[in-house]
């Protein structure tokens, strides 16, 4: 008999020890060009937004992912090596980690599955839910902001299995070089010689691609950009009126990311009263809110040397359209 689902489930918050939204809000807004770091998106709402997005027809990432995985699950799982243990940085509701959970399933009898998201509330949603389909998996969850991982997952990484390190859906595009860098470098301080960091990473295409995927018909992009401001209202007393902000999404060649924008359609000014501040707005100044970087194999090979991975295998979805890397600790 599997155990009761309690059993098999803990959650636990790592938080405070990253930048908390009121710090965020000040250093951007008061900051020129204004900016806003993209992991704030991710409120209740904000996490349902991005979840439809997913199911937009414009949004091609998470479908071209879900391709990769299915096609190629099992000699995926054959590559991470047998028994393993599943970590995934920025987990969401773990939609597309059910087909790698199947695969390695059918490899050993057990699982051991630390989802970190930012988000405890869907944390403990997709935890039950997984519990309920998967009798031998256990799930320790973590809130927790992943770009420091070794914080995250200190006391995480101390069983005998080797650590598989999730991350997926092109979340690395919101980190510039450098960041991605740092990032993985602190990831593999705390992990032990032949482990894996299995990341998916978005493809360089052409822009009448990649554009509507981040301005989609239906305007759901425009609201989980715009959901950003609501949020500030809401949590920190500021009064932004969302009618006064137009999204914008555009690709910028020389960089090779999207870039998302919140824009002032007139001159006028924001009051923030949990942060005493004025922010004065000009006509079309922006708010810049979201980077979403596009990558090529040699890209990928950069960050992997330079952080201290190697990069050992790769698969394509079939319009060459997204890619999952395998990297050796
Ligand atoms: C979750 C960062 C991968 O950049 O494609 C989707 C977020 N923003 N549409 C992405 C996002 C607007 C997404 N990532």
């Amino acid at each position: 008999m599997a155990d009761s689902r309690a059993s098999r489930f803990t959650l636990i918050e790592r938080g405070s020890s990253s930048s908390s939204l009121s710090d965020d809000v000040r250093r951007g807004l008061t900051a020129a060009p204004k900016s806003l770091p993209p992991h704030h998106f991710y409120d209740e709402l904000g996490s349902a937004l991005f979840d439809a997005i997913t199911r937009l027809p414009e949004y091609y990432v998470t479908r071209a992912e879900t391709d990769v995985l299915a096609e190629h699950c099992d000699e995926i799982a054959a590559a991470f090596g047998t028994p393993a243990r599943l970590i995934e940085l920025g987990a969401g509701s773990a939609r597309k980690t059910r087909l790698l959970f199947d695969a390695v399933l059918r490899r050993q009898e057990e699982l051991e599955y630390v989802p970190i998201d930012v988000d405890p509330t869907i944390l403990e949603r997709s935890g039950r839910d997984l519990l309920d389909e998967y009798p031998s998996l256990r799930v320790a969850a973590i809130a927790s902001d992943f770009r420091a991982p070794s914080r995250a997952l200190a006391g995480a990484l101390d069983s005998g299995a080797r650590n598989v390190v999730l991350f997926l859906g092109s979340t690395i595009g919101n980190l510039d070089f450098e960041e991605s860098i740092a990032m993985f470098r602190d990831l593999r301080s705390v992990l032990r010689e032949g482990d894996v960091l299995f990341l998916g990473a978005d493809l360089k295409k052409s822009i009448s691609v990649l554009e509507p995927a981040y301005d989609d018909a239906l305007g759901v992009t425009a609201a989980f950009n715009l959901n950003l401001l609501q949020r500030i209202n809401r949590e920190l007393s500021a009064n932004f009126d969302l009618k006064r902000f137009a999204h914008r999404a555009f690709f910028n060649e020389e960089r090779s990311r999207i870039e998302m924008h919140l824009v002032s359609r007139e001159a006028h000014s924001v009051r923030i009263e949990a942060l005493g501040l004025d922010i004065p707005f000009a006509a079309g100044e922006s708010i810049h809110t979201e980077s979403s970087h596009k990558y090529d194999t040699a890209a990928v090979e950069r960050i992997a040397r330079e952080s201290g991975f190697a990069l050992e295998r790769q698969w394509t979805d079939s319009n060459g359209w997204f890619a999952d890397f395998l990297m050796r600790r």
